[in-house]
């Protein structure tokens, strides 16, 4: 089988980034360098925490609980999480995000259920030119429709650290959207910082895989969410971006995806209307921490993370 980087027939593949020279990646470094490039490969080390599905106020009470260790132990430098269930598992509301914002999350995606809660569209338009308020660090997925409230993408610094986030929606047993893929392209090209991670928002195994080789050397990372079922397939990919189908939910798993059992069960038999309620057993955060090279963006390494 031909590689990918290779370019599929008749569809031209981007190339993935090159390592800038004097990087630890590059093969052309001496011996008499190689004290220095130790000390810049440490002082180049960036990691981010990015912290799956957070549903309800049982994982708003983890993320409160285990975000300090977490960043402690880690060494965490910029923290990501999606929010799109913080709402008692539909939605978002502006006060449940400037709670994560308090935190020490830097930057919120969602997903199909932002609308879920109408207010959260003036909590969008409250931005008003400001680049960097909690209306602009808090993302909706980045192809759906141009003119709804909100964006897709955020750049920013962490420290000296530029660094953009993206967020996308798959379209495979999804609403429809515009392609993911070709968003990604747009939106990539248009970000001066080399540290970006890509939230891919999506039911289909195969899209988010897709989704994390199409994009592999230009993005430090494709991180799946939405399905709540954290998944055991984390990894750099060869060009250096590194990938996990899904992170998981941060809330309760004593259910079906956050919703008590019993009310998801009795709608598989009866498939009469029912009113869903988050469960509140067996809580757990599940996340994955990333390190890359603030430099090239390259990731290192990805480590996934269930407390
Ligand atoms: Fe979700
Ligand atoms: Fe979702």
């Amino acid at each position: 089988m031909e590689p990918l980087a290779a370019g599929l027939k008749g569809v031209p593949f981007p190339q993935p980034r090159k390592a800038r020279a004097g990087c630890p990646h590059d093969s052309r470094r001496d011996a008499s360098a190689t004290r220095g490039m130790l000390e810049s490969y440490f002082e180049a080390r960036v990691r981010i925490l990015f912290i799956g599905d957070i549903f309800g106020r049982p994982g708003r009470i983890i993320v409160k609980e285990k975000l300090p260790s977490l960043v402690e132990t880690y060494s965490v430098d910029l923290v990501i999480a999606n929010g799109e269930n913080s709402a008692a598992g539909f939605g978002i509301t502006p006060p449940l995000a400037e709670e994560l914002f308090e935190l020490g999350i830097d930057v919120i995606t969602t997903g199909n259920h932002i609308w879920d809660k109408r207010e959260i569209i003036d909590f969008f338009q409250m931005a008003d030119g400001n680049a960097h308020s909690p209306s602009r660090r808090l993302l909706r997925p980045a192809n759906f429709a141009a003119d709804l409230p909100g964006r897709g993408v955020y750049e920013g610094c962490k420290g000296k650290v530029p660094y953009g986030v993206i967020n996308l929606q798959g379209r495979v047993f999804m609403a429809s959207n515009d392609d993911p893929f070709r968003v990604a392209d747009q939106l990539i090209n248009g970000l001066q910082a080399k540290v970006i991670l890509v939230d891919m928002h999506a039911e289909a195994t195969s899209e988010k895989i897709s989704l994390g080789w199409y994009l592999d050397g230009r993005v430090t990372a494709v991180v799946g969410t939405h399905t709540h079922v954290p998944t055991a397939d984390e990894r750099v990919l060869p060009n250096g971006t590194a990938y996990i189908t899904d992170v998981g939910m941060t809330g309760p798993y004593d259910g079906v995806i956050g919703v008590k059992k019993e009310l998801v069960v009795g709608k598989f038999l009866n498939n009469m209307p029912v009113r869903f309620e988050p469960a509140s057993g067996d809580v757990r955060l599940c996340a994955v921490v990333i390190e890359c090279d603030e430099t090239t963006g390259r990731a290192r390494s990805i480590e996934r993370v269930m407390v």
